[in-house]
């Protein structure tokens, strides 16, 4: 295993050691960059050509899950070379650290447990001389009651009717999980239940998911694991002063607004401080980070769209994935061999982004879940130990649905001037029987793969526009516009239906790819320390926002910038 000692001590950025880490120095990685200098040459049209096979050796099931990573600029020797490399930077080490409850998070001292949010009940684990099992599935039965009574019309509002609308108030992890699944798993919803979420700390989010309701049909669940969020604090403010300024109350406030909210969090005494009963509270513990929490109670949004046996077939679908993790060899390890890709991709092909394209309308808002994901997990440039790092880490994730997407920007990734691999996801199934759509949605999908990975040379160019006719002076203006470089990576990864188990097991492939390409990088992948500045600024600004003192605390353009919003505020 690499040990990585610190090589790097001092805060200040022009002081930095350009000594190499442990990483770029290892022997793998020092193979691995011999190999691509040859490898790099070798167009990915001649890597099919030469190999009939490629398809079948470079495809991996796992979880309802197959992953078609042949159409990457890698061969059997870049793979092997890479795995070295995942066994050196020491992997399977770090992973079963973290599968056992060690404090991997190092920065806040905390383990790293999503996983056992979804390990089925009885296997037993403890942390701290904590039982986690017992209390994951004491906090999963309770959410199973108050769903199923919900759903079952039997949770009455102040005015004795059953809710209809259930309204999430969260931000980060506390949103994009649920809001995403929910959308994802939207055919296997209630009928008569309204998902609504409201993030933004921009009123007119909250306003525009108001004014559609009525307070006596409507449960509000307030989702932060801090429970300190400023945005998520303003918005549920709002919601309580909506709910006790509408509709006909009992007279009891306290008696009404237990029927309408509920929170969940890690922090009960702020719960209560807010006014809700903690008898309403759905814990979670600090050994689930935020963007790790669609699996805890920040899940029971899905879990009252869906029920909870299609939630469980959620945490079962990750658990799967979570045991494949555990289990397979690295070779045939589905998220270690996506998390080997990317880091080639992004190493030695010097790719600075990661396209997601998901050929399924209903994962349309699972582009902003990875990128939380992946981005707040591994978007860092210095070690576990605080040294400087000197090699580029996270892509930018960034994408959208097909066909839509390629509508809009393909135009870049098949001729712009930098290479965007692309993550490409499907269902061989719909969820519906419509005729037509499918078979032109997959069609889609598979044919940019294959654009990206052929191209269109210019002798085929050519070769086109004289068998259209056209003469030989406006056959070479034209041709240049018209060639295609090809060589563009991606990986595919196709499921039979989405369904809540193929849900969760994709999402827990991304996890835990994320996972491993921050053992590569040497990263902590649980802290989030680079969100706190612009909070803290914000705080600041806001107050001078609501008082007249002229702003001169700031630099120039931000100074300027309070003034006007100043200004505007007093002219009205
Ligand atoms: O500010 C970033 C962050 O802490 C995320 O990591 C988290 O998912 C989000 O804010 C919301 O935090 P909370 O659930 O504590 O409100």
């Amino acid at each position: 295993m690499l040990m990585y000692s610190c090589f790097y001590n001092e805060t200040d950025d022009e002081t930095m050691t350009t000594t190499s880490s442990p990483l770029t120095a290892s022997a793998s990685f020092q193979a691995l960059q011999m190999h691509h200098a040859k490898l790099c040459s070798q167009p990915l049209r001649a890597l099919f050509a030469a190999d009939p096979e490629r398809f079948r050796k470079m495809t991996l099931d796992a979880a309802g899950l197959l992953l078609d990573f042949s159409k990457n600029r890698i061969d059997a020797t870049a793979l092997s070379l890479l795995l070295d490399l995942a066994r050196e930077c020491g992997v399977e080490a770090r992973r079963d650290a973290m599968f056992a409850g060690e404090k991997i998070n190092l920065t806040e001292q905390r383990a790293v447990l999503h996983t056992a949010l979804r390990a089925p009940r009885g296997q037993a684990l403890i942390v701290d001389g904590q039982d986690i099992d017992a209390d994951v599935h004491a906090v999963l039965d309770r959410v199973k009651q108050f769903t199923d009574r919900v759903r079952a019309g039997s949770w009455l509002g102040f005015t004795g009717k059953p809710i209809l609308d259930v309204v999430n108030i969260g931000i980060g992890g506390s949103d994009l999980g649920p809001q995403m699944a929910c959308l994802a798993l939207r055919s296997y919803a209630h009928p008569n239940l309204a998902l609504h979420f409201v993030s933004n700390v921009d009123g007119h989010a909250i306003d525009a998911v108001l004014e559609k309701l009525d307070p006596a049909t409507t449960l509000f669940i307030v989702a932060s694991k801090t429970f300190v969020t400023a945005e998520t604090m303003l918005n549920a403010h709002t919601a309580r002063s909506w709910f006790l300024g509408h509709g006909t109350q009992t007279g009891d406030q306290q008696k009404d607004l237990a029927r309408h909210f509920v929170a969940v969090s890690t922090n009960l005494e702020a719960i209560r401080e807010f006014g809700i009963d903690p008898d309403n509270m759905f814990p979670f513990w600090d050994w689930v980070g935020g963007r790790y929490s669609v699996w805890s109670s920040i899940g029971l949004a899905l879990a009252l769209a869906i029920g909870f046996d299609y939630f469980s077939d959620f945490l079962a679908g990750a658990h799967q994935m979570d045991r494949h993790f555990q289990q397979a060899p690295l070779t045939d390890n589905m998220p270690v061999v996506l998390a080997l890709i990317g880091f080639w991709n992004r190493q030695f092909e010097q790719c600075p982004t990661l396209s997601i394209a998901p050929y399924h309308q209903d994962l349309s808002r699972l582009v902003p879940y990875l990128q939380q994901l992946d981005m707040e997990s591994n978007g860092k440039r210095v070690s576990r130990n605080g040294c400087a790092l000197d090699a580029p880490t996270c892509p930018v994730i960034w994408g959208d649905c097909g066909t839509n997407a390629q509508h809009a920007y393909f135009q870049l990734l098949h001729q712009g001037s930098d290479v965007t691999p692309v993550d490409f996801i499907a269902a061989l199934r719909a969820t519906h029987d419509l005729p037509g759509h499918h078979d032109a949605l997959l069609a889609n999908c598979f044919a940019q793969s294959e654009a990206f990975m052929r191209g269109k040379n210019i002798a085929e160019v050519r070769a086109d526009l004289q068998g259209q006719g056209l003469d030989a002076d406006e056959v070479e203006r034209l041709a240049p516009h018209k060639v295609f470089p090809g060589d563009r990576p991606s990986n595919t990864i196709l499921m039979d239906q989405l369904t809540p188990l193929t849900l969760g097991a994709l999402l827990a492939l991304y996890e835990h790819k994320t996972f491993v390409q921050g053992v590569l990088w040497d990263i902590n992948s649980f802290d989030q320390w680079g969100v706190e500045l612009g909070k803290v600024l914000a705080r600041n600004i806001q107050t001078e926002l609501c008082g007249t003192a002229r702003p001169d605390l700031h630099d120039s353009s931000t100074n300027g910038l309070i003034a006007l919003a100043q200004a505007a505020k007093a002219a009205f």
